[in-house]
């Protein structure tokens, strides 16, 4: 049976780099407190001509150029995100414009900050069942939108950016095996209001904005119980070991929760890529952002075996196992 391979990655973050400094003259916060309680430095944040679409769409670019691929071969375009600048058309519809990837149907999904996760599964489904279709999936945030920057609880964590990856079929290598979670029950503790609804039969007086939400204490625990969970399952159901795998990139929300989660997974430091000191958490696009750079610093060789893991709003967690 064919594969699903990644066969190229790109990413784009915007240039406004914004650090713990920064944010002192903004809420009451120190770069002590930041830095020890998530291990984010900076954090870069959108500015003009950097709409989510256009971040993703550079990220694009970038991917396809590293897979030698043209624009036009592309089958399918499918973006990752929260943080849309329009609810529709889909952000996948401005970023096929963008690239001219006129044969290639295109759509949105949202899963949080497990987004990119949930699209390559689907992606490798697609190519299982058709082995000809090459597919794009980006996952794009602008958080800086959607963060109430008053609320330092929250405006130090999340920063904007993009990560793409193309897939294509592949004898050999590829995805292996992936696990995806949801549980729905305790969506209120990590979340994201819309804007107030204009219909007065649903329009919700309790809502408080289109900020992030979040009980950050009760989201770090489940979040390292979650990640523990579906990636020790996902090696025990291959037969594999952490010692297997070659590099290991979770979702990069901050550097105390993977800490926690290499200490119970047994893992070693220098087998986990963590970029969270530079971009913050930045959701859906952190895991394409991270494996883009791991990528272009030489860090994943042909035959490796990579581990991807995310957990976010939903919540929505899950892990995938990759022969590179
Ligand atoms: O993709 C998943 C996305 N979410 C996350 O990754 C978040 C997971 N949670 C966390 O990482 C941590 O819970 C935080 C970093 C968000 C917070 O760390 P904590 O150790 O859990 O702190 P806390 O929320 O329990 O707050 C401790 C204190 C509070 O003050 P009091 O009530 O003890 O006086 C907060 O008001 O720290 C205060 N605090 C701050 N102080 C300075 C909260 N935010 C800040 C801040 N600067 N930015």
């Amino acid at each position: 049976m064919h594969k699903a391979r990644i066969c190229g990655t790109g990413s784009c973050l915007p240039d406004r780099v914004l650090s713990n400094t920064d944010l002192e003259q903004m809420v009451d916060t120190s770069d002590e407190w930041i830095t020890s309680r998530t291990g984010i430095r900076t954090r870069r944040i959108a500015g003009a001509g950097e709409q989510n679409y256009q971040l993703a769409a550079k990220a694009a670019a970038r991917a396809l150029e590293s897979a030698n691929i043209s624009a036009m071969e592309l089958d399918m375009v499918l973006v990752a995100t929260m943080s849309p600048h329009m609810i529709m058309p889909s952000c996948a519809c401005f970023v096929q414009a963008e690239i001219g990837a006129e044969n290639a149907f295109a759509f949105d999904l949202n899963a949080a900050c497990s987004g990119f996760l949930y699209g390559l599964d689907l992606a490798e489904k697609y190519i299982v069942a058709k082995p000809a279709m090459k597919i794009l999936v980006i996952g794009s945030e602008t958080l800086s939108t959607r963060v109430n920057w008053e609320d330092r609880n929250t405006c130090i964590l999340f920063g904007d950016g993009a990560g793409a990856c193309v897939l294509e079929s592949s004898p050999k290598r590829g995805i292996l095996d992936s696990s995806l979670h949801a549980d729905g029950k305790l969506w209120n503790l990590l979340y994201m209001d819309s804007p107030a609804s204009r219909n007065p039969e649903l329009a919700d007086p309790e809502r408080k904005g289109c900020f992030i939400q979040m009980s950050g204490r009760d989201v770090f625990k489940y979040a390292v119980r979650a990640m523990e969970n579906t990636v020790t399952n996902l090696l025990d159901r291959n037969g594999l070991s952490v010692d297997d795998v070659s590099l290991f990139i979770p979702h990069q929300a901050n550097v105390r929760i993977l800490g926690k989660l290499m200490e119970r997974l047994g893992m070693e430091d220098e087998k986990v890529f963590i970029n969270v000191n530079k971009y913050g958490n930045t959701s859906a696009a952190s895991i394409p952002i991270a494996l883009d750079e791991a990528c272009r610093e030489g860090r994943i060789n042909d035959g490796d075996l990579i581990l991807f893991c995310s957990f976010g709003g939903g919540f929505t967690w899950g892990s995938m196992l990759l022969h590179w």
